[in-house]
């Protein structure tokens, strides 16, 4: 078997971590009468230009400085080189876009993970029990009070103005949205070269802090209110069914019809990439798929903070199974390597040639392996390897389909433990992948 020492093409990979097969689709659901809600606040970025451009005293168009959703540092756009994303090329509604707070308890494995959200009419809180002001920075009423939201809505006014405090008039505090988490929000924005170039208070301190995007932000309350208060508890993205808190629901299959709770998706030089291509995968179900030209690249998918306690999806685990079928060929496995690692650190194991090993079981032009986790070798414990990436072999070209990618074995059942509260990352995952721009700054 020939393996390359992982080190080797550490600068090219980016890795990613798994979920386990079989026990864990079961998500704990969260008992009691409160349902799981908790207490936190949201903020907003992207949105429309029509909107947008009642603040040119913020930035210059098309993002007066608000940013935009498309970037996200969970990898979940379709980029074909060939033109700029748009928000067609973003696989869930756009509505849905998200970013967590680095500095929120959940945040480890958040990438995939779904809540549901709802404004709660009344002071927003700032830090502890302190209610934010209004000259704090994210109250928008100062520059344009009757600025329309896109359904011809006036902003219903703060009612507590006249003591310089934010609050927030909801538009109905039962509604409630549903997001997926595509983005990360971290206190202190850092350039590719780690200096500074921006902060984002709100994504700081005590309070738990959701960037949530224009439009779901919109569906809550008027986006002028800039900040508001609001309920969320995390949720199945499926039945919609509330879950533990923390620490937070990760899935131990990283692809099974979607990228799975906790995991990010990150093709990079590709030509091609697909989120869910529907009928691509075994049984006509979803497949990812992802074209590699002669550049090297490959499609990682990564747990960000996963070698935290409570996470660490490949602790205890015996073997990475997969699926995969060659768009180019329906014989031949394509000519891919595979790679673990730990995604926060950027250190790896070693890189195993599926040209080396067994198929383990086929199923149309689908070839199923079986790569037990001894066999990369890795240099630090099991408990840290937080990314699985497929890159391809000397630049060679691939297209690709894989299906059903699953951590198998293991004691950790992937965020279900009750285990200890982790501390919150303080990286900055907006520069998580090498070949697209950052997120942007956010309001
Ligand atoms: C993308 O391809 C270029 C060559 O075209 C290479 O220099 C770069 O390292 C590749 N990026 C990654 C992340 O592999
Ligand atoms: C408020 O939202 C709840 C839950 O979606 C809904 O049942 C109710 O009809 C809404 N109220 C109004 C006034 O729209
Ligand atoms: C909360 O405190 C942190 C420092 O701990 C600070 O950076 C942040 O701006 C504060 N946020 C609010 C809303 O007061
Ligand atoms: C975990 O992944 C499995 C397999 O794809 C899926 O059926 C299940 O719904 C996922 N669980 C959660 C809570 O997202
Ligand atoms: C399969 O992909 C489609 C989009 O192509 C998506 O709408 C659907 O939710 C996916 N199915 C599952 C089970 O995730
Ligand atoms: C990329 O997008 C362009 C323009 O939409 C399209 O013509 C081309 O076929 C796409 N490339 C691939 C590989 O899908
Ligand atoms: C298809 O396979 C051939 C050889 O098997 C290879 O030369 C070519 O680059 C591949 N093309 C793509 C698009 O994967």
């Amino acid at each position: 078997m020939v393996k390359l020492k992982a080190a080797l093409l550490a600068a090219a990979v980016l890795c990613l971590a798994v979920g386990w097969a079989h026990a864990q689709a079961q998500a704990p659901l969260v008992s009691g009468q409160s349902g799981g809600w908790r207490q936190g606040r949201a903020t907003w970025y992207g949105g429309p230009l029509s909107f947008l451009s009642n603040f040119k005293n913020r930035g210059s168009p098309p993002e007066y400085g608000f940013g935009d959703i498309l970037y996200g540092s969970c990898g979940y756009f379709e980029q074909n080189f060939s033109r700029p994303v748009t928000l067609q090329d973003l696989p869930y509604p756009k509505e849905m876009y998200a970013a967590l707070a680095l500095t929120d308890p959940d945040y480890p494995g958040s990438c995939g993970r779904c809540y549901e959200v709802r404004c709660k009419s009344g002071l927003v809180l700032g830090n502890g029990s302190t209610p934010y002001r209004t000259d704090q920075g994210y109250s928008l009423s100062a520059n344009a009070p009757n600025a329309l939201d896109p359904l011809g809505r006036k902003w219903l006014g703060n009612p507590t103005a006249d003591q310089g405090l934010q609050s927030v008039r909801c538009w109905n505090d039962s509604h409630s949205i549903f997001i997926v988490v595509a983005d990360s929000c971290p206190c202190i924005v850092r350039g590719a070269d780690g200096a500074i170039t921006g902060t984002n208070p709100p994504c700081c301190g005590s309070t738990y802090h959701m960037d949530l995007n224009f439009w779901g932000f919109d569906e809550l309350s008027h986006p002028i209110n800039g900040i508001m208060a609001t309920e969320f508890r995390p949720v199945d993205c499926f039945t919609k069914q509330p879950l533990q808190f923390l620490p937070g629901f990760t899935n131990k299959t990283i692809y099974g019809d979607r990228v799975e709770a906790g995991w990010a998706w990150f093709p990079f030089n590709q030509s091609f990439s697909n989120f869910w291509a529907p009928g691509q995968g075994l049984g006509g179900s979803n497949a990812t798929c992802v074209q590699l030209s002669s550049v090297p690249g490959g499609l990682t998918f990564a747990m960000r903070s996963g070698d935290q306690p409570g996470y660490q999806p490949f602790k205890g685990a015996s073997s990475l199974d997969f699926w995969i079928k060659n768009l180019n060929s329906s014989t031949a496995a394509p000519a891919l390597r595979v790679s673990l690692g730990d995604y926060d650190t950027k250190n790896y194991c070693d890189n195993i040639a599926l040209s080396s090993l067994p198929t383990a079981q086929t199923s149309g032009a689908y070839h199923k392996y079986s790569i037990p986790i001894s066999s990369f070798n890795c240099e630090f414990p099991q408990g840290k390897i937080s990314s699985v990436g497929f890159q391809n072999v000397n630049g060679q070209a691939a297209t690709f389909c894989l299906d059903d990618i699953v951590i198998s074995g293991g004691t950790n059942s992937g965020g279900l433990s009750s285990g200890a509260s982790t501390s919150s990352s303080t990286s900055n995952s907006n520069s998580n992948y090498g070949t697209v721009a950052s997120g942007g700054r956010r309001m």
